[in-house]
């Protein structure tokens, strides 16, 4: 082979296979178009793509700054990028201040509802009162610019106050989602080198009481040499330890307080706002810093159009604070948008695996963001459960976290939407901040695909040397220009965010998954590259391999994983998940295997599968390959911080 030949070829073998394709097209209906707020999705593309700095500095404007901004981008140094450069801002001021002057100021910002019936309600009015009383009482304690607060909370309106105050008043906030042990609550307090840590008491799950402030305990016990105090919310009926000169009551400071007067640090737009540890996968959380600026325009815009709000819309995001999702799209981004966003805080196949739907019709929610993982739980539980309530109030669906199977998007869309409400898969991750690659209310969908990047985003999907691959073939999804939301570095680690994500491929932002673009140009995840699997030296994704085998009647989820094999190289091999009322039989292994090369074609044949209960998840939902084939190979699983079990 010529030297020329053989550079190709080896350059065309990390690229991936495309097996599957869909390709019916989702019309949004007449009237859906007729109201939505941006009516054409290829005039609103070519719009941000003839100048998408410009773009973003006119949606900036919609928003309220101390001073304007003298440079909409810069690249600071070499890929570190900095957005509104000169500008005074603080989040905290388009969240909840300027609300103050309109007649936002006495609709509902947060409803909130216990596992049990407990509820809570509060107005942008009231919700102001109690974020400044916050930010006073932060003060008393001495917090100051540029300090770090630990999170420990469930999702409850006390969560949204803490980060609100903590922007006010300039402090970063880094929150852990409720769930984690406390050994990652101590490393990443300590990462962070965190003065405070707020907490409640403890919180309500599947009829449970999680004991949070005990876990705060034994974190803390444990060499986190920076806690000074410790904030407890008073959440549930449970009687815990307070220790004396370290401990307060949440309720107790803020009765000391009148929030007059807590003045609002005007910030500069690029000084930082939060740290968030990303719940990776595949290795060590990493600290992701956002900003002020860049983080408060992209996250606005981005959910404004993306879920077409309306003044009126009851939006509801079933994730929890303690991701990104909840970040950007149960705080941050429904506050700034000025609508209604719902907190739940239990889980929502219980007490009936109808609570979901059932709260829906209570509060007619209009806009429902959710993951695949909780569309294929629903699905499990089969049409009743949804058809038994009126959900005629939801007008758009969206999904997050990984790429949703054609089936459950068909499910999610006739049996949830009724046929009637677009979906929204929305692909992005905690470094972007907000959404990147998202269909909007009136593009045409097709089932399974993230669509095209949104408007001002230029994405692709390349080889390892940066060149784009041709259509039919699959690559690296890589991020061609910045964007306003995008991380600023990880937290005390620039070395490790160059590596990360600026330095594997020439020039662009990768992401670390593994995609292709069909003949429409449209947009596939086929999974996390870490994951690709290598079978007769066709490089394979797992999302389209899971995808064949849930779209079996008998299947609800499946976690594939390549294993080594004398011939292949690699061979395939599930683990699977029954559906209520169905049995394992080698007769249904024959059936899968057959459903798999049917809709794939033989290459990516499945060799073996193992039928399971559970599999390895993430707090967030996502399959935790890593782990099935760790233990599929008897080796060490490495850190299982992030495991849900
Ligand atoms: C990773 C980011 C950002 C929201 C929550 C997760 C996967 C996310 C999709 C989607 C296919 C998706 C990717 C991404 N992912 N959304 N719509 N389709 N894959 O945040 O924990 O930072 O994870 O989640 O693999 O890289 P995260």
């Amino acid at each position: 082979m010529k030297q020329e030949e053989k550079k190709s070829s080896e350059e065309q073998s990390e690229l991936t296979e495309v097996l599957t394709e869909e390709s019916k097209l989702y019309q949004p209906s007449k009237e859906f178009v007729q109201k939505a707020n941006i009516k054409s999705w290829e005039h609103e593309l070519a719009k941000a793509d003839k100048d998408y700095e410009g773009y973003w500095g006119e949606v900036a404007k919609e928003l309220e700054w101390s001073k304007s901004w003298d440079t909409v981008h810069q690249e600071k140094k070499k890929n570190f990028h900095n957005w509104f450069v000169g500008s005074r801002c603080n989040i905290f001021v388009n969240a909840l201040e300027r609300h103050q002057k309109t007649e936002v100021k006495n609709k509902i910002a947060i409803i909130h509802e216990q596992e049990g019936g407990r509820k809570k309600q509060f107005t942008y009015g009231e919700l102001y009162l109690e974020v400044n009383k916050l930010a006073g009482a932060f003060k008393k304690i001495g917090l100051k610019k540029g300090d770090r607060v630990a999170v420990y909370m469930p999702n409850i309106p006390e969560t949204a106050m803490t980060m609100l105050a903590c922007a006010k008043l300039g402090v970063l906030h880094s929150v852990v989602y409720a769930g984690y042990s406390y050994m990652a609550l101590r490393d990443r307090i300590n990462g962070a080198e965190a003065k405070l840590l707020i907490t409640a008491n403890g919180s309500l799950r599947r009829g449970k009481t999680v004991k949070l402030k005990e876990t705060c305990d034994q974190a803390v016990a444990e060499d986190c040499p920076s806690i000074e105090k410790m904030v407890v919310v008073n959440n549930v009926d449970l009687d815990i330890e307070m220790k004396e000169g370290r401990d307060v009551w949440f309720e107790d400071i803020m009765k000391e307080e009148t929030g007059e007067g807590v003045d609002t640090e005007i910030m500069d737009g690029n000084d930082p706002l939060f740290v968030l540890y990303t719940s990776g996968t595949t290795s060590k959380p990493k600290g992701v810093v956002h900003d002020h600026a860049g983080y408060m325009v992209g996250v606005y815009h981005t959910l404004k159009t993306v879920f077409d709000l309306k003044d009126d819309d009851v939006y509801w995001c079933t994730a929890d604070p303690g991701w990104i999702t909840g970040h950007s799209y149960i705080i941050y981004g429904p506050l700034m948008c000025g609508i209604t966003t719902v907190m739940y805080e239990g889980v929502p196949d219980f007490p009936e695996n109808d609570f979901i739907w059932d709260l829906i019709e209570r509060y007619k929610v209009s806009v429902l963001y959710t993951a695949p993982t909780l569309v294929r739980l629903m699905m499990k539980y089969g049409d009743e459960p949804v058809k038994k309530h009126d959900l005629s109030a939801l007008r758009i669906l969206g999904s997050v976290g990984e790429p949703i199977n054609p089936e459950a998007w068909r499910w999610y869309y006739e049996v949830v939407g009724g046929g009637r409400c677009p979906i929204m898969d929305t692909w992005w991750q905690t470094e972007t901040g907000m959404f990147m690659l998202t269909p909007l209310p009136v593009t045409p969908l097709k089932a399974g695909s993230c669509t095209k990047p949104f408007p001002g985003i230029k994405a692709s999907i390349v080889d390892k040397k940066g060149k784009r691959v041709p259509v039919g073939k699959g690559g690296f999804l890589v991020i061609e220009n910045a964007w306003p939301a995008m991380l600023t570095t990880l937290w005390n680690n620039p070395k490790r965010y160059l590596e990360t994500y600026w330095e594997k491929i020439p020039n662009v932002y990768t992401v670390g998954d593994m995609g292709y673009v069909d003949k429409d140009g449209y947009f596939w995840i086929q999974g996390r590259a870490d994951d690709v699997m290598n079978i007769a030296g066709h490089r394979i994704g797992t999302a389209e391999v899971e995808s064949a085998l849930v779209s079996h009647e008998a299947v609800v989820e499946a976690g594939v994983i390549g294993k080594p094999h004398p011939i292949k190289g690699e061979c395939a091999k599930a683990f699977v998940i029954l559906k209520d009322g169905f049995e394992q039989s080698d007769e249904l292994i024959d059936a899968l295997k057959k459903q798999v090369r049917g809709s794939l074609g033989p290459i990516a044949g499945v060799d073996e599968i193992a039928f399971v209960k559970k599999l390895p998840k993430t707090r967030s939902g996502k399959i935790m390959r890593r782990i099935l084939k760790a233990e599929e190979l008897g080796k060490p699983v490495g850190d299982i911080s992030t495991l849900e079990d």
